[in-house]
């Protein structure tokens, strides 16, 4: 019998995920309870990503990977995407000259040019300047939705069909997983949701298929190195098979 192409699982450490994503919720939520717009609760979520990011580089993360605007977070308000934007241009000014010292690569997934153009080539900037990096992996999720994701590796390999010589019968898992935007980060080992939502929202599909899912109460601004090391712990405690035994 032949086998089916069997996509790339290394078992990894059992104890430290190389990647880790966090799906960043519960901004608003914590604003509210602390009486103030949401504006002040994304102020916050902006903090807990520093806070965050550096625990991550001190636990030894190969690769973070932080969902920060959605691609159906255009159905907000004008005014708050404005003042999404308006911290994204920020963080990257105030951060950048950190990720450069630290020897941070930062990676940025989804459709960012959609973003104003400033903020758009900020952003190739940052990236720019942190390529020559060896070190841990920054991966910020922009106007990022992971159906996009998967219809844009199919439209590609469609276009190898029709231009390139490229066989249907050569499409295989693998193929696609290499049009991912995804394609040089580690696999995905932890994929964490915070403020007690349990769903995927668009985020990291494909990749989430053999991650292990975490989903916390603590709202995103809260979210600090304690609450990072214990998401870990967790994860050293599952039993992570990938369909053996
Ligand atoms: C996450 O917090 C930040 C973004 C989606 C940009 P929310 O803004 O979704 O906060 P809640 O879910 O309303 O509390
Ligand atoms: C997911 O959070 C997107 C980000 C964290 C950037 P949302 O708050 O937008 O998700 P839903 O609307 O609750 O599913
Ligand atoms: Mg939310």
């Amino acid at each position: 019998m032949s086998s089916a192409p069997i996509l790339e699982t290394t078992a990894g450490d059992p104890e430290r995920p190389r990647h880790v994503a966090i799906i960043m919720d519960g901004n608003g939520r914590w604003a509210k309870r602390h009486h103030q717009p949401r504006l002040f609760g994304h102020k916050a979520g902006v903090e807990a990503v520093r806070r965050v990011s550096r625990a991550a580089r001190e636990l030894g993360i190969e690769a973070l990977t932080l969902y920060a605007f959605s691609s159906e977070n255009w159905r907000r308000p004008e005014q708050e995407v404005r003042d999404l934007m308006g911290l994204l241009r920020h963080f990257i000014r105030s951060d950048l000259a950190e990720l450069v010292r630290e020897n941070v690569r930062l990676r940025v997934i989804g459709d960012y040019r959609r973003f104003s153009a400033d903020v758009a080539d900020l952003v190739d900037d940052a990236v720019a300047r942190t390529a020559g990096n060896t070190g841990s992996l920054l991966a910020i999720a922009l106007n990022y939705g992971s159906r996009a994701e998967i219809a844009n590796a199919a439209r590609e390999l469609a276009r190898r069909v029709r231009d390139d010589g490229l066989q249907p019968e050569q499409i295989d898992a693998p193929a696609i997983e290499a049009l991912l935007e995804t394609r040089d980060l580690p696999p995905l080992d932890l994929l964490i949701r915070t403020s007690g939502e349990q769903r995927l929202s668009n985020f990291l599909l494909w990749q989430a298929a053999y991650a292990e899912l975490l989903f916390v109460d603590t709202l995103w601004p809260d979210f600090d190195a304690a609450t990072l090391r214990e998401a870990i712990a967790a994860f050293g405690r599952r039993q992570r098979r990938f369909g053996g035994l």
